[in-house]
């Protein structure tokens, strides 16, 4: 065991729904072994620019009490350019020497722990990360802080779309967050019952024109032996110009009208739902107690419903894939609309 005295964390990139229920289980944590811990603002901004008013913090009991069911972060949260540079990288390491801490912790995606390997090269003590991103991609984790919130989030607002679009009999695209991975698309889709799922897993860019057709085709047969609403939902940044574009080219091509929708951030806030606070809980207290047992370069994660600890570029080196079963899944139900026989 090593002698640890003080612990700084922070959160980075896109905030999910859960990283408050994550820092305050860390202060717990923390607390139960007598070490103090320190909040850093703004993401590795808060290490960088360290200087500045409001970018460091004592983190006690009191100021996690009553946060658990709060989205956002109370650290706020960033991206930080600077880290892809060595000078920065070198600041952020003088501040942990100066302010003596002996373990970060970082809860954010593959952009931050990409920020702590390079940290890695330049300061001695221990590098935790917590899976916390709502785009669920880091490798070897079956879930990040966030996710859950962010597909339940979506269902009720598709679930919502999907009354008005019955009434109309209106065709929907509605485009939902992911960065470059469908598992919020993939996931979302399926338990909305969406007649169409377009992701990265099962459309490419150059299969455009023929894509376009085939909704074409499969939008009008549904609409002459159903009369009901239709749903498409698809991933972001997959069709060139996104849902928009999609419904005007539709629209040109072949005469259908859609209403595309856009998602966006409101899949990123709101509150918790008990699944991220209890793994972030669980993710919380692992971290500390992996900086007690002197573990370094490591990512908080959960396997089998388990929590364990990978390291850190077996987090960031894949993309880590969507579920095949659930590409199939819809693949499967497509099959049988086409046939008619759903
Ligand atoms: O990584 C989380 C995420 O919400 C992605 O799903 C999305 O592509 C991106 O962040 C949006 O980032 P920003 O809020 O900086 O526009």
């Amino acid at each position: 065991m090593t002698t640890i005295k003080r612990i700084g964390i922070l959160t980075s990139g896109g905030d999910a729904p859960g990283m408050n229920a994550a820092i305050r289980s860390v202060v717990l944590a923390a607390h139960h072994y007598h070490i103090d811990v320190v909040g850093f603002y703004h993401g590795f901004n808060g290490l960088i620019h360290v200087e500045n008013i409001n970018q460091m913090q004592s983190l006690t009991i009191s100021d996690v009490n009553n946060i658990i069911h709060r989205g956002g972060t109370i650290l706020k949260s960033a991206r930080c350019p600077e880290m892809l540079t060595e000078a920065g990288v070198k600041l952020a390491a003088n501040t942990l020497m100066v302010k003596k801490i002996d373990a970060l912790i970082v809860i954010g995606g593959d952009g931050s722990f990409n920020g702590l390997l390079a940290l890695k090269e330049h300061w001695q003590g221990q590098l935790i990360g917590i899976p916390g991103t709502i785009d669920n991609d880091l490798d070897n984790t079956d879930f990040t802080i966030g996710f859950a919130t962010a597909v339940n989030t979506a269902i009720e607002a598709i679930d919502k779309i999907r009354d008005t679009a019955d009434a109309f009999e209106r065709i929907f695209i509605v485009e939902l967050m992911g960065r470059q991975s469908g598992h919020i698309t993939f996931n979302v889709g399926i338990a909305c019952g969406a007649e169409q799922v377009l992701s990265f897993e099962n459309f490419s860019v150059d299969d455009k024109q023929r894509k376009l057709q085939q909704l074409a085709s499969e939008i009008k047969t549904a609409q002459e032996n159903r009369h009901s609403s239709y749903i498409i939902v698809i991933a972001e940044n997959l069709w060139p110009g996104g849902a928009i574009a999609l419904a005007n080219e539709l629209k040109q091509a072949s005469e259908i009208d859609c209403t595309a929708c856009v998602l966006g951030h409101i899949q990123r806030g709101g509150s918790p739902v008990p699944k991220d606070r209890l793994l972030a809980t669980k993710m919380g207290v692992a971290a500390v107690q992996a900086v007690v047992e002197g573990r370094n370069h490591i990512m908080i994660a959960e396997q089998n419903n388990a929590v364990c600890h990978i390291a850190l570029e077996g987090a960031v080196q894949h993309h880590k894939a969507v579920n095949q079963q659930l590409v199939d899944a819809q693949e499967n139900i497509l099959a049988l609309t086409a046939q008619n026989q759903y």
